[in-house]
């Protein structure tokens, strides 16, 4: 296993370009099994998760090259069942069922577990299939899913805590190739799912008002191969925002789309960060004392849930008290431990975190426990004083594409070592 040594104190300067987006990228590839034709999708991060997902394409049948940042993938002849083990391991694998419904009409994929930031559950995905026409059992860990027809139909997919963003991309990609209408209400809005849908189309399917709360897919015969270029990562792009205030730098964002984080720009703007755009790209830099913050997650156009962990590493350094509600992920507070060895001073009521911060952190071993709390994790080594060892980075090179590359180039003193 490996690990960062992050020593800390060193303002970022310089400018990152912003890699696709991991969350587009996968259920695009899961896309691709829609047709038997050949499909490119260009601009695709270099993560451990998207060669995952090509390992599950290949498990299914399908033939995947992955070059550079291009994925070609040709699935001509597939079967219905994913490896167990394989999608269990990532939850974002849960998005093959869909398309699996759509071309061959019966698909067995695993449950996928919960994890770290929550119980995860997957009932609107079912309830979407369901509506469809599918039936579907549970048996053994694996969802058993047979639909003689797909029939087109009314949809709510609303859940407690919002509209689900991969179940919405689930029930397009059955959808699309479904006999008749369908319409998805409290869709998700997300500019993954919008891509998605964009892909689709490009694919042949007959979809409009993704980016809306409702999505209306028209069945379509076939599919046929389409080349792509996925959106940039608006997470990556939030997280190196967050990284230039805390360190009190000034980094210059290149191949970001900022209407995508507005909701990130917009809190970074009220706690005295100038965010300016120049020549096509995203200035940030501090521009004095920053200001306490509230903040609440929400689902698209409001403040991501993904990047919550990295803005709580913010406060930390703001003078007066912060807080931070997640209303997406009820346990998504992991990083608050770890963020505690450095000195943070957090305190957790119910869904938010008073964080009272000014105080400088001082650097510690601290462990990494999913993809955005390790980015917060290492944006915490970023502005601590003295060396902070950050052990399990596997979760964060399941998200951020060399990170660690992106952040030495903006001055940071940070080294990937063996774990002992
Ligand atoms: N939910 C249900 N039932 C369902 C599905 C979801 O109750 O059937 C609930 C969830 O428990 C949660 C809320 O609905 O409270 C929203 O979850 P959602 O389904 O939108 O999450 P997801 O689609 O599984 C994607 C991203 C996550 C991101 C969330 C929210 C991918 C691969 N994953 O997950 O990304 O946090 O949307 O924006 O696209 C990450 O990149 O680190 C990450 C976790």
């Amino acid at each position: 296993m490996e690990s960062f040594i992050i020593k800390g104190g060193v303002p970022l300067h310089g400018e990152v370009t912003i890699s696709g987006a991991k969350n587009a990228a996968l259920p695009m590839m899961a896309a691709t099994l829609l047709t038997p034709e050949r499909c490119v999708l260009r601009h695709i991060p270099n993560l451990s998760d998207v060669q995952f997902m090509g390992q599950i394409l290949t498990s299914v049948g399908a033939h995947v090259q992955i070059d550079g940042d291009t994925v070609t993938v040709q699935a001509g002849k597939i079967k219905g069942i994913g490896d167990y083990n394989l999608i269990r391991k990532m939850r974002g694998s849960i998005c093959i069922l869909g398309p699996l419904l759509g071309r061959l009409h019966k698909a067995k994929v695993s449950l996928p577990g919960g994890c770290v930031i929550g119980p995860r559950p997957i009932d609107l995905h079912l309830k979407g299939m369901r509506a469809l026409g599918t039936q579907i059992v549970l048996q053994q860990g694996y969802i058993c899913a047979t639909a003689p027809k797909l029939l087109g139909a009314e949809i709510f997919l609303g859940g407690r805590n919002g509209p689900t963003v991969l179940g919405t991309a689930n029930v397009m990609m059955a959808a699309v190739l479904a006999e008749g209408v369908t319409t998805i209400e409290s869709a998700a809005c997300e500019p993954e799912v919008v891509d998605l849908a964009q892909f689709l189309n490009e694919m042949g399917a007959k979809i409009t008002g993704a980016g809306s709360p409702t999505i209306t897919v028209t069945g379509v015969g076939e599919l046929h191969g389409a080349d792509h270029v996925v959106i940039p990562d608006r997470i990556e792009a939030a997280t190196f925002a967050i990284a230039a205030a805390a360190t009190n730098g000034q980094v210059t964002i290149r191949g970001a789309r900022s209407d995508h984080f507005q909701a990130v720009l917009d809190k970074l703007r009220e706690a005295g960060v100038t965010t300016e755009t120049k020549s096509s790209a995203l200035v940030i830099r501090r521009a004095g004392e920053l200001k306490p913050m509230d903040v609440t997650t929400l689902p698209y156009a409001g403040f991501p849930t993904d990047a919550q962990a990295q803005i709580m590493v913010l406060m930390t350094a703001t003078p007066g008290i912060s807080i931070v509600t997640e209303r997406i992920f009820e346990s998504r507070f992991m990083h608050i431990s770890e963020l505690a060895r450095l000195g943070a001073n957090i305190a957790v009521e119910g869904p938010s975190a008073i964080v009272k911060g000014g105080s400088l952190l001082n650097g510690a071993p601290i462990m990494a426990s999913d993809l955005r709390a390790s980015a917060a994790l290492v944006i915490a080594g970023l502005i601590a004083a003295g060396t902070t060892r950050v052990n399990r980075i596997y979760h964060v090179d399941r998200g951020y594409e060399k990170i660690d590359e992106k952040l030495r180039a903006l001055g940071a003193r940070i080294t990937r070592v063996q774990s002992t």
